[in-house]
């Protein structure tokens, strides 16, 4: 059938054209239809942000307020959702309580199912922007078995995310607007970025016309490994262990060099990335302004930026052009403002919720699309008969 290579991780396959996102790995280049990352990060808000990515333009003042507005309408759930979401057991990890209330998503709102139908999809989208913020909220109470507040329409996106978050019931609440400012950031930086592995995941299963929740809470899935979305925990936890066996990240670097028991230091390399990671530069920034302005003085912080240091200077990193990806910095930050960091991926995941949609989208759009179904070379044992048990 003319097959001829097999390509492992898919190094150097295409699986579609897009339009949405231009990443130039060597230059350390990030555009979102156009828009350099940092531009965005500076000037932009993370709905905003969603809107380009998903529709292709920026929205002008109209279009954006309409489109806030619809999305906050929406961040209600249904009350039965609510108690779902308490029945999971204490010390569940969040991204599978996460994974699990998205696909729950289309068992509550089967109106928003059907992926050929613009309006329909178009439905989904704001639920789904709308309902993940409501769930990412929920997912940190419930970790800690605190009740679960009810969303505030008069509150923008993220502060609100915030309130729901954090708030004492019945007790006002008032945004950091530092932490306000950090996060919609952040979520801006993971919005989208092209055929990852969780994208990649979003587009395979949503080839086969299933719906956009089930589509995307299989992406949810494959950002909570460590390799990927979960390398924002795995920092964390990798610079305490640091910390307490006595903070030598010269030694910690040595066992890295010397691939003792596949010890990585996570938060570094990319696939794409063989420059600084444009995200990891405006997020390292980020988190000096906000441990200050929060008055957070993280040792972590210090032993983060030794490593960095050692590893821009040293043969095993140079050589194989490993820098620091977007998530060598982001649990510091996600830290300070108070998350466990076993949210940090939700938060992820929240982030780059308008990614899988607008690229789910682009895909069910695009005539080119087939149903994803690698191939590959078979490797087994030729034909052989059948042996009963009692011969074998
Ligand atoms: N620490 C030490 N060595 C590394 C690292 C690292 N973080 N990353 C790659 N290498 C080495 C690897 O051992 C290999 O060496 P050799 O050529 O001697 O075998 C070489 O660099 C190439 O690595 P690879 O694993 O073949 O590269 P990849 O493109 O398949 O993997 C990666 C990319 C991101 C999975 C990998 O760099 C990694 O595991 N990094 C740590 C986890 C991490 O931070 N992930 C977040 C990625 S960015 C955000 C996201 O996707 O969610």
């Amino acid at each position: 059938t003319g097959l001829v290579t097999v390509d492992p991780g898919f190094m150097n396959t295409a699986s579609c054209e897009s339009r949405i996102t231009y990443i130039d790995g060597d230059a350390g280049i990030l555009r979102y239809r156009g828009y350099p990352i940092d531009q965005l990060a500076e000037s932009s808000s993370f709905l905003e942000v969603a809107y380009l990515l998903i529709h292709g333009e920026l929205p002008s003042a109209d279009e954006l307020s309409a489109f806030e507005d619809r999305v906050n309408r929406h961040t209600l759930v249904h009350e039965d959702f609510r108690t779902f979401m308490g029945t999971f057991p204490r010390g569940a990890h969040p991204m599978a309580v996460m994974s699990s209330a998205i696909n729950a998503l289309s068992t509550f709102y089967p109106e928003s199912l059907d992926p050929f139908d613009p309006e329909t999809v178009e439905l989904a989208t704001v639920l789904l922007l709308a309902k993940t913020r409501t769930i990412t909220s929920y997912v940190h109470r419930t970790s800690r078995g605190e009740p679960l507040l009810y969303p505030d329409y008069s509150r923008g996106y993220v502060e609100d995310f915030l309130r729901m978050t954090f708030a004492v019931p019945y007790e006002q609440y008032t945004a950091d607007p530092v932490v306000v400012e950090a996060l919609d950031k952040l979520l801006i930086l993971h919005a989208d970025h092209e055929q990852n592995c969780s994208t990649s995941t979003v587009r395979i299963v949503g080839s086969s016309h299933a719906n956009l929740y089930a589509s995307v809470a299989a992406g949810v899935n494959a950002l909570s490994g460590p390799l990927h979305g979960g390398a924002n925990e795995a920092v964390l936890t990798m610079l305490d262990e640091i910390q307490a066996n006595g903070g030598d990240a010269s030694e910690f670097m040595r066992r890295v060099k010397n691939k003792e028991q596949g010890v990585r230091l996570m938060g570094f390399g990319h696939r794409v990335y063989k420059n600084y990671d444009p995200r990891a530069a405006i997020v390292k920034k980020s988190a000096h302004a906000v441990l200050q302005a929060l008055g957070k003085d993280d040792e972590l912080l210090d032993l983060a930026l030794g490593l960095e240091e050692i590893a821009l200077s040293d043969d095993y990193f140079v050589s194989r052009k490993l820098y620091p990806n977007v998530d060598f910095y982001t649990g510091l930050i996600y830290k300070a403002m108070g998350f466990h960091p076993s949210m940090f991926t939700p938060l992820f995941a929240l982030g780059r919720m308008p990614g899988w949609i607008a690229q789910w989208r682009e895909m069910m759009n695009d005539p080119q699309t087939k149903i994803g179904r690698p191939r590959q070379i078979y490797t087994g044992e030729v034909e052989r008969e059948y042996v009963p048990a009692d011969r074998r």
